[in-house]
């Protein structure tokens, strides 16, 4: 039994440098962090608990048999990130270059199915060369058990991806089935298929950075949700953002004590609206002064940017914030800023978050690229994913409600619980220009048409008159009342018909 006792230390101690100080230099040479210094950084000091540190790989071909690493090549376990559990996977690069073996796959799906059944968020941190490519096909059924949990946890508890190496191929397809994604810049990458192969296949040359780096999913592609400068940058930001979300769909939005006080006034609020209507001014200085202590955690911040999407509090509450941006092509919806809007939505639909929405919308965007591409479809989805939505629904139309697109954006029609309009407010089917062009079509005297248009439908009243907002509020009032909104809303029950699941458009 001593010796029992021996092996027993030698083993954790070795699954304690996975593959060695060599490789663990390469790493540090790189710029990243191992597997274990990265959970180091990611959970409160001494909370991480570590599963199957003893388990080995079991392939026998190629010499596998006598190449073996206690725990092989990722770390798994439970942790706490400020006294919340959360649920973790480390792909350790140092073995096996982070490949995935049969076993690294069940370790994975062991944690992930135990945070199902206590309703506890997963994070997963990749840093992986790929399918185990000497094991072959059980590599290929180990992404699939993973792909299948992390569709079974969808909705249940929240999933985060931190890429932080490689992930390539198969690989990629479990942090896209994740909540949100996050890249470290110049050290990680997402593809389908590496240049090499894009080259036989296509002829195209392009390097590893430019096909699937942090800056191509962050503004190019929408892959991934935000980048960081490195490992430590990384792991910081998601431990803060982390303290936004609930541990589960069962669970309500985390609540901390704030020191902003809820009734504050903001009085920028009151100029920040442009006089003249066609004007740009930044969402963001909207948002920013209204949430507690001007803390927005913007998902998405370089992509699809005619749209704001992110987690901040009120009164210590965690919300979710929608803004269209008028400092971007006039913050129209186009087919990227209804996808970005459409997904955020749902996730805090799923998760409980109250929803507060800033519109200053113009309409959708005209023209042929967007046509084809499938607006009227892709549109749909932010359409579909505010009606379904039963959290509490707070909209605050700054200025322009245009169209489709006022309908859209947390309307009253579309269960809107609280719908407030600033005295800017101009809720109409569509801009006075367009709108006079076609009822006057052939008419000489435009200008007096356009003026009477605006006087007509150029302010809040249309809407208000009809009880489709309900209340015009000034501006500086705006953080006091959705306070107020949200406690009142606390206690909102809606429950959508019985479905085995709705049918989004896709
Ligand atoms: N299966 C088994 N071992 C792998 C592996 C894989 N998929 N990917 C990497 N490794 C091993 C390497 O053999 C190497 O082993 P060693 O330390 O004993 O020498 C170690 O991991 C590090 O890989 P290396 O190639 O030296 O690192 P790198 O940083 O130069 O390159 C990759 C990283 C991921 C670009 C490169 O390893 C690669 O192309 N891997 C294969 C990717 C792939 O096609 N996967 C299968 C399809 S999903």
């Amino acid at each position: 039994t001593l010796s029992v006792r021996h092996q027993i230390d030698a083993r954790r101690r070795q699954s304690l440098i996975g593959g060695g100080q060599k490789r663990i230099d390469t790493q540090h040479k790189k710029g990243k962090l191992t597997a274990r210094e990265r959970i180091h950084v990611l959970v409160d000091p001494g909370s991480f608990v570590e599963y199957d540190a003893f388990v080995e790989h079991t392939c026998v071909n190629f010499g596998m048999e006598n190449e073996k690493y206690p725990g092989d090549s990722v770390v798994t376990g439970h942790g706490q990130i400020n006294g919340r559990t959360v649920y973790i996977f480390s792909q350790d690069f140092t073995v096996f270059g982070g490949s995935l073996s049969s076993i690294h796959a069940k370790k994975i799906c062991k944690i992930m199915d135990q945070a199902i059944l206590v309703g506890a968020p997963v994070i997963g941190l990749n840093d992986s060369g790929g399918a185990r490519i000497q094991e072959g096909v059980d590599s290929l059924a180990g992404y699939a058990d993973i792909f299948q949990r992390n569709v079974l946890a969808s909705g249940v508890v929240p999933q985060i991806s931190l890429i932080m190496g490689p992930c390539a191929g198969g690989a990629v397809y479990s942090p896209a089935l994740t909540d949100f994604t996050f890249m470290v810049r110049d050290t990680s990458y997402l593809f389908i298929t590496g240049p090499d192969v894009v080259k036989q296949v296509t002829g195209e040359v392009v390097t590893q950075e430019e096909l699937g780096g942090a800056k191509t999913h962050t503004t190019v592609s929408g892959v991934a949700h935000r980048a960081f400068d490195n490992d430590i940058d990384a792991l910081l930001n998601v431990r803060s953002f982390f303290n936004f979300l609930p541990l589960s769909n069962t669970d309500a939005a985390p609540k901390r004590a704030s020191v902003d006080p809820w009734e504050r006034a903001v009085p920028s609020l009151d100029t920040v609206v442009p006089l003249q209507s066609t004007a740009a001014y930044n969402m963001l200085d909207v948002i920013g002064p209204i949430v507690d202590e001007s803390d927005f955690f913007e998902i998405m911040p370089d992509y699809a940017k005619n749209i704001i999407v992110g987690f901040a509090r009120m009164n210590g509450r965690t919300v979710g914030i929608v803004g269209n941006q008028p400092k971007v092509a006039a913050g129209c919806l186009d087919i990227n800023a209804s996808v970005k809007g459409a997904r955020f939505v749902r996730f805090c639909d799923s998760f409980n978050i109250p929803l507060i929405t800033f519109v200053d919308v113009p309409g959708f965007l005209p023209g042929t690229s967007q046509e084809y591409d499938g607006i009227i479809r892709h549109g749909a989805k932010i359409l579909y994913a505010y009606a379904e939505a039963t959290v509490p629904k707070i909209t605050v139309i700054t200025r322009k409600a245009y169209g489709g697109a006022y309908d859209v954006m947390s309307s009253k029609h579309l269960r809107g619980d609280i719908n407030y309009a600033w005295p800017t407010a101009e809720v109409a089917v569509m801009g006075a220009k367009g709108a006079v062009a076609i009822i006057h079509r052939g008419s000489k005297d435009l200008a007096k048409a356009e003026a009477d248009y605006v006087e007509a439908f150029g302010n809040p009243f249309p809407a208000a008159n009809r009880g489709f907002i309900d209340d015009i509020i000034e501006p500086h009032t705006t953080r006091y009342r959705i306070n107020r909104d949200l406690d009142l809303l606390q206690s909102k029950k809606s429950v959508n018909p019985w479905k085995k699941h709705g049918n989004i458009p896709l």
